[in-house]
């Protein structure tokens, strides 16, 4: 692509004291495009984004927003963005419309003018009959709504999102990814921060999973999955005896294959098994249970998940994962 890219980081680097947040970092984003960069906790998504968007000094590397120069031209870059952070901007006393009339007068626009850009973006945003509420009455998905207008007032090129839906009830997210994706398909680019692998799958056209500090693997989230081998085969099993077995047996057959051993979620008595050639091996993990005598209560052929992806590439789950999930021992 001949484009100049949105975001562009070489190499980034930022310490603080011994723990390298940002260790490596390599990025590009291309114009109008939804970037997720997805991590768990600790990964450094909160770090990058505040690199990029001009907040936090970094110890070496380069980076580039909008075609400008972070550290040498970093008034031009912050005049072509906009930011959403982790921890909501927004005043409580005021309402969801001072608040925007506030950012607007912030980034320039007269009495007028920022109340008309109040008024445009509370209707995008569906917040016009909550418009003259204090936003501390606001319930969680009108709240993130509202940061999101926030960082629209000045019609930036390329949002930053960090975590735009932590914390909010399904309801409330979905209401979120709606207005995300409302907002790339009028064409600013959205750089996202997410631990959620769904959120990523569903918003983002490319994703870059971050982990300590440098992005492990990146593409679609269809050629993530298809990295790790394909589709899985879930075997649910009636007991924690059963699912030991199955793991050990399930571990047989699936031995040697790129995408590795069988994962056990003890809790749910769940064994999860890579099938590249999907009738294949569901024949053979269907016969080897039965030749044991095991009776599954379910068996299903699913895609896989990003969760599996991050299993994969790191060796390790998500938190959410790692409550639940370990490796079957040898294979
Ligand atoms: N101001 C700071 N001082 C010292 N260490 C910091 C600071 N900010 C971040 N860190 C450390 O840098 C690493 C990356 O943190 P960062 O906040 O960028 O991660 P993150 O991916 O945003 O995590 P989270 O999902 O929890 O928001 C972590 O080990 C964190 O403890
Ligand atoms: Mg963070």
């Amino acid at each position: 692509m001949s484009q100049t890219p949105a975001v562009r980081a070489v190499q980034v680097r930022r310490a603080y004291g011994p723990v390298r947040a940002l260790d490596g970092l390599d990025l590009t984003v291309a114009p109008g495009a939804v970037h997720a960069l997805l991590g768990p906790n600790g990964a450094g998504k909160t770090t990058a984004v505040e690199v990029l968007t001009t907040l936090r000094a970094f110890d070496a590397g380069r980076a580039e927003v909008a075609g400008f120069d972070v550290r040498r031209a970093p008034d031009e870059v912050r005049a072509r963005i906009g930011l959403t952070g982790q921890y909501a901007s927004v005043d409580d006393l005021l309402t969801g419309r001072e608040n925007l009339v506030v950012f607007g007068r912030l980034h320039g626009l007269d009495r007028a003018g920022a109340r008309r850009r109040a008024a445009g973006l509370l209707e995008r945003f569906r917040l016009t009959d909550a418009a003259d509420r204090p936003a501390g009455r606001y319930s969680g998905g009108m709240r993130r709504r509202l940061d999101l207008a926030a960082g629209l007032v000045h019609a930036p090129r390329v949002l930053f999102l960090d975590e735009p839906t932590t914390g909010l009830d399904p309801r409330s997210r979905t209401e979120v990814w709606a207005a995300v994706r409302e907002l790339a398909g009028g064409g600013t680019t959205v750089v996202l921060t997410t631990q959620y692998l769904e959120e990523a799958d569903r918003l983002a056209d490319r994703i870059s999973v971050l982990d300590a500090g440098r992005v492990i693997a990146e593409g679609s989230a269809d050629e993530l999955k298809s990295r790790v081998g394909g589709d899985r085969i879930d075997v649910v099993l009636g007991g924690p005896a059963d699912t030991d077995r199955a793991a050990a047996l399930l571990a047989g057959i699936t031995a040697g294959a790129a995408a590795g051993a069988p994962r056990v979620a003890a809790a749910e008595r769940r064994v999860s098994v890579p099938a590249a050639d999907r009738m294949a091996a569901l024949t053979a993990v269907v016969r080897a249970l039965d030749d044991a005598g095991l009776r599954p209560v379910d068996v299903a052929v699913r895609r896989p998940t990003l969760d599996d992806v991050f299993l994969d590439l790191t060796g390790r789950g998500t938190a959410a994962t790692i409550a639940t999930t370990a490796t079957a021992g040898a294979a």
